[in-house]
């Protein structure tokens, strides 16, 4: 190590590249935690970095303001000056997006990698001291090669260790799963060094996770049980949106089935939530870069198997637009509809690969008018759905946005939607008047007995008509 890069009252200087919703609040946990180590979160996007330094914090998530708050200045820095960062630290965590490829080889399938490499070369252009990186961005199996690759490729006498060490948290619950996480996975390389930079790391979380929950395996095990800890969970919401759509057919009620199924210990209760369709910047970039690992490999029984979940997902959101199609008398045009929500799920202003946006743009392609309500992904939603102008509007208020609406769509499971009065809602409402419960919160009997034709998802519907 390079004494002259260190300010000597802080034990290891932590840099993170990337401050999103990933980079962002899991540097903050560590901050939080380890007021011995100094962290700084540096980004190329200027203006992101100017709002982690207001009060305006770029992302919404509970709890993140307080613990964000109390150590910017202290221990947890927000800086653009990514040389000076990477010259300064012991430990580089590398959160950097890694979006599905738009175009060439892979494209709509494989990681797009050269936001990855461009931070590799920087971090060997300006290290002058030996450091530890790691991988927090969820990569394809074996990308920590190509890291390597890039930070061998030069005889400077710096030393790297690259880890992987995948970030589990969701959106919505980040801080209470980065403060007690089921387990935090760190892979090495097996070699003295590996296993040296794997114990250093272990230590920072060892601050506040229990040993047993610390997690360490070889490299290679570690990339690829990312990619398939989002796949399986991914899988039980298409698993039980297939049977949700089964239910509707056959008058099963897909809570009681989910609640049974559930309670079989091998199976568990948690995730069978039927909806819309799940979203978020994960799930399906992460199942669509196993497909193309898979195709690689030549694996293709094995891609279909894990393509099908992306599949279903793709047809249960349309499924919903089709219901809504059907119930309306086949014709949307004109007719103003309230969609009650717009994030990926609730206690987020994420929208990233949200439900919510394709629903949208099919119910404008059928010529509706719009009117979106969220109570935090409204600004998200605006640029998501520009070039709809004219046919959205975007109101706060959920009471204004259903006034004069034929349906309302619930498409994001905020708790504010459940305590709303439904019967001044539907007293302001055009008749007959609908309500299209995408995730199942609001209660079904009391709907129908205020006047709504209510369409839950997996349950009998309850018609007036
Ligand atoms: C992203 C990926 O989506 C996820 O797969 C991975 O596990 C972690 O990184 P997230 O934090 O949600 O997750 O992404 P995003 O909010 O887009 O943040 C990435 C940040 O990296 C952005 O602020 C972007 O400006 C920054 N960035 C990107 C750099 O600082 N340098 C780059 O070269 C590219
Ligand atoms: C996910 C993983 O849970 C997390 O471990 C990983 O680090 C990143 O990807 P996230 O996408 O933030 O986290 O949220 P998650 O709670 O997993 O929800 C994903 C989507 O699935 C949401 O649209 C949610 O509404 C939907 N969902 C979830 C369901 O439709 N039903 C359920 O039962 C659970």
């Amino acid at each position: 190590m390079n004494k002259t890069d260190m300010i000597p009252h802080f034990t290891h200087h932590i840099l993170c590249i990337g401050a999103g919703y990933v980079g962002g609040p899991t540097m903050a946990m560590i901050a939080h935690k380890c007021p011995q180590y100094r962290v700084t979160i540096v980004d190329i996007n200027p203006e992101r970095i100017a709002q982690w330094n207001s009060d305006r914090l770029p992302i919404y998530e509970p709890g993140l303001d307080e613990i964000v708050k109390a150590a910017r200045g202290r221990n947890l820095f927000f800086s653009t000056d990514i040389e000076k960062g990477i010259q300064e630290s012991d430990i580089i965590f590398v959160s950097v997006n890694t979006p599905t490829k738009t175009f060439g080889v892979g494209a709509g399938m494989a990681a797009d990698l050269q936001y990855w490499e461009k931070t590799a070369r920087q971090i060997l252009e300006s290290a002058t001291s030996d450091k530890i990186i790691v991988e927090k961005s969820t990569l394809p199996v074996r990308t920590a090669r190509a890291m390597e690759r890039i930070l061998f490729s030069t005889q400077n006498g710096v030393r790297f260790e690259v880890l992987s060490n995948p970030e589990f948290l969701a959106e919505g619950t980040a801080i209470q799963d980065l403060e007690q996480p089921d387990r935090v996975l760190i892979g090495s390389r097996q070699t003295e060094s590996g296993l040296k930079a794997r114990s250093t790391l272990a230590e920072v979380y060892a601050n506040w996770v229990p040993q047993e929950r610390i997690l360490t395996t070889d490299i290679w095990s570690s990339e690829l049980s990312k990619l398939v800890a989002n796949a399986f969970l991914a899988q039980r919401i298409s698993s039980i949106n297939a049977i949700a759509v089964l239910c509707e057919k056959t008058e099963a009620d897909v809570s009681q089935v989910a609640k049974a199924v559930g309670m079989d210990a091998r199976i568990g209760p948690k995730f069978l939530n039927a909806s819309v369709g799940f979203g978020g910047s994960c799930f399906k970039k992460d199942i669509l870069n196993l497909v193309y690992i898979c195709r690689y490999y030549g694996l293709n029984e094995v891609a279909k198997y894990w393509e099908s979940v992306v599949e279903i997902n793709e047809y249960q959101k349309e499924h919903f637009v089709m219901t809504m199609l059907n119930a309306m008398f086949n014709t949307l045009a004109g007719k103003r509809i309230a969609l009650f929500g717009f994030a990926f799920k609730a206690d987020t202003g994420d929208t990233r690969e949200s439900p919510a946006i394709y629903i949208a743009t099919r119910l404008i392609e059928e010529q509706a008018d719009l009117v979106i309500t969220d109570p935090k992904a409204l600004v998200n939603a605006k640029t998501d759905l520009k070039g709809g102008e004219g046919k959205v509007q975007f109101i706060e208020d959920p009471y204004e946005a259903a006034a004069g609406s034929h349906a309302i769509a619930i498409l994001t499971e905020w708790r504010l939607f459940r305590e709303l009065n439904y019967e001044r809602i539907y007293r302001s409402m055009e008749k007959p008047a609908f309500i299209f419960d995408g995730r199942n919160v609001v209660d079904h009997s009391k709907l129908y007995q205020l006047g709504f034709n209510v369409y839950p998802i997996g349950k009998p519907v309850l018609t007036h008509l």
